[in-house]
Parts: structure tokens; C-alpha cells; sequence
């Protein structure tokens, strides 16, 4: 095939896969804006190389003319979650999803690859407007924790050095890691709720303190510096208690000083 004819091939999936990764980090930013925790931790996406795709066509026979059937991952997605639970949960939302139709579900989850290889596989079809009109690809997600991710990156990387024939020692090695990794996972599951609150809280702060400083801000505009230091003294003593019902209930206060002062802005605006 013509050079120029891969660069127009490959141009709907680089479209798709800029567009899904977008589409992925903005759910991820409407669960933190909304104080939510985010199942998705990171989005990562690319396009199958050339000589990747020549490869993966001679390994598994197929012809130029089945290439985009038969080539499911020319565009790839990598949807990383922090823990087991996380992963249906994204797969959930992608099926709601009218953008994408799931066709195929490959669960190395349950079924776990004899490498040691996990992962929820999902292919998707999804439609791209091209120049030309609209351009229906597919597109492989991978949704997995960041400990299966760290094992099949390191297990990706053992593969191409021993180009794919993995002396059998390294294997086993492998194979105890992935052992490991299902542990670990496990492991984070049981301490799942208490992480997620933690995280929460940390984002509901950090939201509060933006908010306490600007509110203080506008009062410059408003009240005597004098007031204004106090309240900010204020607002020192009660963050260092570390307690988030109390910075809560000094917003509160603020918010109910700053509105005594814009009554009496509006009492005495002159009609
Ligand atoms: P290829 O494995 O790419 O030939 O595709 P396939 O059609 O056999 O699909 P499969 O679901 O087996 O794999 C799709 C993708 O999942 C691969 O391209 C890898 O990114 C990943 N994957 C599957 N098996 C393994 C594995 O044993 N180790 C690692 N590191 N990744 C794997
Ligand atoms: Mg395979």
C-alpha cells in the first residue's frame, strides 16, 4: 500500500482516538467538579503503528481488504482506574454511552490470560466526521487498574526484548507478579471506601479554602481592614485544626457576614 494511502487510512482513527480520550477526561472532570469520586484515574490513547499493524496482518493472515474489520485496535484507548471495582463502572457508563456501540466484550478478568495478563477489553464502533462524510472505526478500550497496568507494561516490555519468545524463568517470575498484582488489588478493595472518602474530603477542601479566600477577598472591598485581618486570623486558626465541619461552618459564618454588608450596600445605593 501507498504511503500517502496509510496516511489517509489511519487519519479517522487518529480522530477517534483524540476524540474518545477527550470525551473519557471530561467525564473524569464533571465527577471532580461535582465532588464525586472519578472511577477513571487516567486516559491514555494511541494510534497502531505502520509496522505494527504490517505485523499484526502477517501473524494473523489477514488481507488489506479485511484490515479494518479484522484490525480491531488500530485505534487503542487505556482507561486506568484505581481499583478492581472501578473497572465495571467504567464499562458501564461506556455502554450507556450513544456515541459509542460496544460490539465485543473480552473480560481477562475473569478469564485471565495464561501470561498473567487482566484487563477488560471492550471494541467499540464509533463515528467519525471526516472531510468525506462520516466514517464509522472501530476502536479497542482497555480498562484496567494501575496495577495491571504496571504489569503488562513491564510484561509488554519483557516481550520485545526477548521478542515475544520469554525465557521460561522470566515467565514464572511473571507469572508470580501477576499473582501479586491480584493480591494487591485485593488488598486496595478492602481499604476502596475509606480511600475514596479520604480523596473526597481532600477535594471538598480544597474547593472550601478557594472559595473562604475569595469570599475574603471581596470583603477588602467592602469592610474596614481591621475586620478583614480578623477574619482572616480567623480562617488561619480554624484551618490548622484540620477539621472540615469547622472550616464548613466558618463558610457558613462568611457567607452570612458578606451578606450583611451587600444589604446594607443595596440599603444605601441611592435609587
Ligand atoms: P493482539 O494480542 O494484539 O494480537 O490482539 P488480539 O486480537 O489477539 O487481542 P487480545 O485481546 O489478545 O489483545 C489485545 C491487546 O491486549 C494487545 O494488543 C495488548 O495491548 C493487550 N494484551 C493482550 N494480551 C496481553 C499480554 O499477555 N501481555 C500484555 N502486556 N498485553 C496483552
Ligand atoms: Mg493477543
Amino acid at each position: 500500500m501507498e504511503i500517502q494511502l496509510w496516511r489517509e487510512l489511519l487519519h479517522p482513527y487518529e480522530m477517534a482516538v483524540e476524540e474518545i480520550v477527550s470525551k473519557f477526561n471530561a467525564l473524569r472532570e464533571e465527577y471532580k467538579k461535582n465532588s464525586l469520586y472519578s472511577p477513571i484515574e487516567r486516559v491514555t490513547g494511541r494510534v497502531k503503528s505502520v509496522s505494527s499493524i504490517l505485523e499484526k496482518m502477517q501473524r494473523k493472515n489477514v488481507s488489506f481488504e479485511n484490515l479494518e474489520q479484522e484490525i480491531e485496535d488500530i485505534a487503542g484507548v487505556r482507561v486506568i482506574c484505581q481499583f478492581v471495582e472501578d473497572i465495571e463502572k467504567v464499562a458501564s457508563l461506556i455502554v450507556m454511552r450513544q456515541d459509542m456501540k460496544v460490539i465485543e466484550r473480552k473480560d481477562y478478568l475473569a478469564n485471565q490470560k495464561k501470561s498473567g495478563y487482566r484487563s477488560l477489553h471492550l471494541i467499540v464502533e464509533y463515528m467519525v466526521e471526516t472531510i468525506h462524510g462520516p466514517r464509522r472505526v472501530l476502536a479497542e478500550i482497555q480498562i484496567r487498574t494501575m496495577a495491571m497496568n504496571f504489569w503488562a507494561t513491564t510484561e509488554h516490555s519483557l516481550q520485545y526484548k526477548y521478542k515475544g519468545e520469554i525465557p521460561p524463568h522470566v515467565s514464572l517470575q511473571l507469572s508470580k507478579a501477576a499473582d501479586a498484582i491480584f493480591v494487591l488489588d485485593n488488598e486496595m478493595s478492602q481499604v476502596r471506601s475509606e480511600i475514596i472518602d479520604a480523596q473526597i474530603d481532600s477535594q471538598i477542601q480544597t474547593r472550601l479554602v478557594k472559595d473562604i479566600l475569595t469570599a475574603i477577598e471581596n470583603l477588602y472591598h467592602v469592610a474596614s481592614t481591621r475586620e478583614v485581618r480578623k477574619i482572616q486570623d480567623e480562617f488561619y486558626r480554624i484551618y490548622s485544626l484540620h477539621d472540615l465541619e469547622e472550616l464548613k461552618r466558618f463558610q457558613k459564618q462568611l457567607d452570612i457576614f458578606a451578606e450583611g454588608y451587600r444589604a446594607q450596600s443595596v440599603d444605601s445605593a441611592p435609587l
